[in-house]
């Protein structure tokens, strides 16, 4: 495993947009998109029930959101974790301080959805159960 300073993983951690952003196109291979495109801050404000961010020397190395239904279902959306510092267990430490503050909040089910070839990260790895689901293409 990598070596490398400690983390600091923060429920509802502090982040900026910029950052957000370099992290999000570097994770899923995108464009750099701006903050008129996507304003991470103010989405996270009003439609999640929150998110864990983690530093390590103040640089954003992971994120993860966490979206709800209001009451007993939470969902794990925008995981990511900068490429210079994964198999680190970062990626583990995200989900599991998630899965802590998610509970904590009083939801009863933490939900992800995923392609095949990271089931070993999410169910070997964090410890999520299989269960089926689908994906319905909107757009
Ligand atoms: C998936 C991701 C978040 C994992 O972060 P990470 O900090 O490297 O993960 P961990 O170090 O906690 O991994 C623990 C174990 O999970 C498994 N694992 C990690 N990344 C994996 C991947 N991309 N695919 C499959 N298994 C993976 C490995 O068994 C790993 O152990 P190892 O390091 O001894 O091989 C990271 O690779 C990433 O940001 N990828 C790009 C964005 C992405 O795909 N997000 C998920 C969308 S559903």
């Amino acid at each position: 495993m990598p070596q490398g300073n400690q983390v600091d993983f923060r429920w509802r951690g502090a982040f900026s947009n910029l950052e957000m952003h370099a992290l999000h196109a570097e994770a899923f291979n995108t464009r750099l998109y701006d903050e008129s495109e996507w304003n991470w801050e103010d989405l996270c404000a009003q439609h999640s029930l929150g998110w864990v961010v983690a530093r390590e020397d103040d640089r954003l190395v992971g994120f993860v959101n966490v979206v709800w239904d209001g009451l007993v279902h939470a969902y794990l959306e925008d995981m990511m974790v900068a490429a210079d510092a994964r198999h680190r267990r970062i990626g583990v430490g995200l989900v599991h301080a998630a899965r802590d503050a998610t509970r904590a909040s009083g939801c009863e089910y933490l939900h992800v959805t995923f392609d095949e070839d990271r089931r070993p990260f999410y169910i070997d790895a964090c410890g999520f159960a299989p269960y089926g689901g689908g994906l319905m293409d909107l757009v």
